[in-house]
């Protein structure tokens, strides 16, 4: 196709389409004001791909579709930097920062304060960009400070680095100098994909920056979450440039590239300190990682005075945060047991001192992470306490490992009650089966065991369970009932009164009905509605207790799974032990013995014995328990799910699954108005 092919219309389009695309760029990165939903980018970028596929003979290198990447490079070639990347020294303290600023006053020979630009100590990848006549013609990394790589295709691929500058005043060879890095919602998608895929995941930001920079093949930079912060000018030749070094990072961002929003100038060393404390505040808030503050003199005049020591200027310091990242030993693995039962994995670490505190613990989670860290007893791991996060082991140093580094176990029995530990499929955590016998499991047992739903024991909260395990007076449920008022009477937050009122409280809750009995041992899985279904069924707690895995089966709503819960508790001698005492101390309830003719008569004689069936949807008159009850004293059974044997269904405004399942079958449906007949009828 020869040039004249294309029209004057498209090539406008195409030239007003790159425009557009530069300046909403510009004002995303440069200015932080984005001014159109990402949609309408992406729209505007993909007329321009259409565009510029249908004619070729319009494609430029930097016209902004070019961020891509391009094919593989085999090796990185070396760069020279014409002006060496220097690095920088660093101050530990206020009073660093104080000394600094007075060898510069002393050389200077100078008693006046000094000017400092105060930037973020961004933590990525030093860079250096050149641009020629406007263009960005190559991108290179520090390396050893004089000789770099170069990664201009790598580099090319980020948004906000400028591939052409803005304007048309600007030095005809212009270097800038910046920090490429990860911001931190960018990391979190990128390890959540990779862990996804089942792929090796970043340990930090900077080190995603890092790998996402060294990629020989720039597609897959281009689809790395990078950014670039522009921090100063290198080389720069064909225009005076500003006198003071914030002046010319606001020329830059006027250029095109972005800085950084919370540069100051400072008229005094102390407005420094100042300056890192409040940023110190920020750091866990800010959406970028950073390690530090950067103070350089702001009079380029004077920092040319000043000059360099060996590879780092004088005129420039870094005081750093507390490290978020330390390295360590990992001296031991613990098991502890949750509130729940889940045993989580906890290292115990020669202590090190990260984040602003010393660690001597973190959490492994699950056997999952185990493994994905791939982490052994001996390990060196790197620590990481960011913000106020608790302490994470983020990765291992595997080059450090020791020849008997142990893999690490996981208990098959509970390390608290020797009771198993088995994983609940479809879940990475492990639980401990104990359940009352388990004392880490005590305290949320005997919480549940005192619940209204269950015991009703009215007065006895979370915190004096808290209170009454601590203090020894109590180990299991059934201690609840031995308890005695001038105990009581002298825990924290109690007197005579409240003791006194405690007690009567155990005392009425000792009759109670079988099913909120079975309910308030807590047998996992076991919640109101297959207590209920394992007290009509069973009607005895022997029969109950001595029902095996098949026999549970049988009862409304119990599959295998549940069945094996109920069984595991019932085995347990302990568990059986407390209920022997629960009862030797008076709990009771009325036995519907299944075993007895006579009740087993009087009860076939109701009006809704035999019959099955579901509650569901909101009603208006009453709850769904209360209706349940009532149904229930006429003798029909409540189940939580419908089958063919389901007698009928109420169902009221919000029904949906089990509804339509009772349509499917062609079971009977009952609005509230016909329950209401239904009850009114039998005078329930
Ligand atoms: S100025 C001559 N400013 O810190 C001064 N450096 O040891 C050269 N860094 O690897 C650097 N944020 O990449 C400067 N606002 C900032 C910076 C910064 C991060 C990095 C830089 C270099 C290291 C200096």
């Amino acid at each position: 196709m020869s040039q004249d092919s294309v029209s004057p219309k498209v090539r406008s389009r195409v030239q007003q389409l790159r425009e557009q695309i530069d300046d909403h760029n510009y004002r995303y990165y440069a200015l932080d004001e984005p001014s159109i939903p990402d949609a309408e980018y992406d729209r505007l970028l993909s007329e321009l791909k259409g565009l510029e596929q249908q004619y070729p003979e319009l494609a430029s290198a930097d016209s902004p579709t070019q961020r891509v990447g391009t094919a593989p490079l085999d090796s990185f070639v070396s760069v020279r930097h014409e002006m060496p990347m220097l690095s920088l020294d660093n101050a530990f303290s206020d009073d660093d920062l104080r000394a600094f600023d007075q060898r510069l006053k002393d050389r200077l020979k100078a008693t006046a304060d000094i000017e400092y630009a105060c930037e973020p100590k961004l933590d990525g990848i030093a860079i250096s960009i050149l641009y020629e006549q406007g263009k960005l013609v190559r991108a290179a990394t520090r390396g050893d400070g004089t000789n770099g790589e170069d990664i201009t295709e790598n580099v090319r691929t980020i948004r906000s680095v400028p591939l052409q500058l803005r304007g048309d005043n600007f030095p005809a060879r212009l270097e800038v100098r910046g920090e490429i890095y990860m911001p931190s919602d960018g990391f979190a998608a990128l390890n959540k994909r990779a862990a996804e895929a089942g792929e090796k995941v970043f340990v930090n930001p900077r080190n995603a920056a890092a790998g996402s920079l060294r990629q020989l093949d720039s597609r897959i930079t281009a689809k790395r979450p990078l950014e670039l912060c522009a921090y100063s000018v290198g080389v720069h030749q064909g225009m005076e440039l500003p006198p003071r070094h914030t002046d010319i990072l606001h020329l830059l961002n006027q250029w095109g590239f972005k800085i950084n929003r919370e540069m100051i100038a400072a008229r005094s060393i102390e407005q420094c300190i100042e300056y890192h404390r409040q940023l110190g505040e920020k750091r866990a808030s800010l959406s970028y990682e950073i390690d530090g503050v950067v103070f350089k003199v702001n009079d380029i005049a004077t920092q040319e005075k000043l000059g360099f020591v060996s590879r780092a200027p004088r005129w420039a310091i870094a005081f750093k945060f507390p490290a978020q990242e330390e390295m360590t030993e990992l001296q031991a693995v613990e098991f502890q047991v949750g509130r729940t039962g889940t045993i989580t994995p906890v290292a115990r670490l020669k202590p090190v001192f990260v984040g602003g505190v010393t660690v001597s613990n973190a959490t492994l989670h699950n056997r999952d992470e185990i493994a994905r860290l791939d982490a052994r007893v001996g390990d060196t791991v790197i620590v990481r306490r960011a913000g106020d996060v608790i302490p994470q082991i983020v990765g291992v140093v595997q080059e450090r490992r020791p020849a008997d580094a142990q893999l690490i176990e996981f208990p098959e029995r509970c390390p608290i009650c020797d009771s198993p530990a088995v994983q609940v499929p479809g879940e990475a955590a492990i639980r401990c089966e104990g359940g009352l016998i388990c004392p880490a499991q005590r305290k949320e047992a005997i919480i549940h065991f005192a619940s209204r739903k269950a015991m009703d024991v009215d007065g006895l909260g979370d915190k004096l369970v808290e209170q009454l395990v601590d203090k020894g007076l109590i180990t299991t449920v059934a201690d609840l009932f031995t308890l005695e008022a001038q105990a009581v009477a002298e825990l924290e937050r109690m007197g005579p009164k409240s003791a006194e009122n405690l007690i009567a409280a155990l005392e009425k809750s000792k009759q109670v009905s079988f099913e909120r009995f079975i309910y308030a041992l807590g047998i996992r899985e076991v919640g109101e509605a297959t207590a209920r279904n394992l007290a009509d069924h069973f009607g005895t707690l022997q029969a109950l207790s001595e029902a095996d895995e098949q026999a549970l089966q049988e009862v409304d709503d119990i599959g295998p799974v549940v069945a094996r819960f109920v069984r595991d508790f019932f085995i347990e001698p302990e568990n059986l032990d407390i209920i022997q005492r629960l009862q030797a101390l008076g709990v009771h309830w009325p036995e519907k013995s299944a075993a007895s003719p006579d009740a087993s008569a009087a009860a076939a004689q109701q009006p809704l014995a035999g019959q099955t069936c579901v509650l569901t949807g909101t009603l208006e008159a009453m709850t769904r328990d209360e209706a349940g009850d009532k149904l229930r004293a006429l003798g029909a059974k409540v189940a939580g799910s419908v089958s063919k044997k389901t007698a009928f269904v109420v169902a009221g405004p919000g029904a949906g699954s089990k509804l339509a399942k009772a349509e499917q079958l062609g079971v009977e449906v009952l609005d509230e108005a016909a329950l209401l007949q239904l009850l009114d009828k039998y005078g329930a």
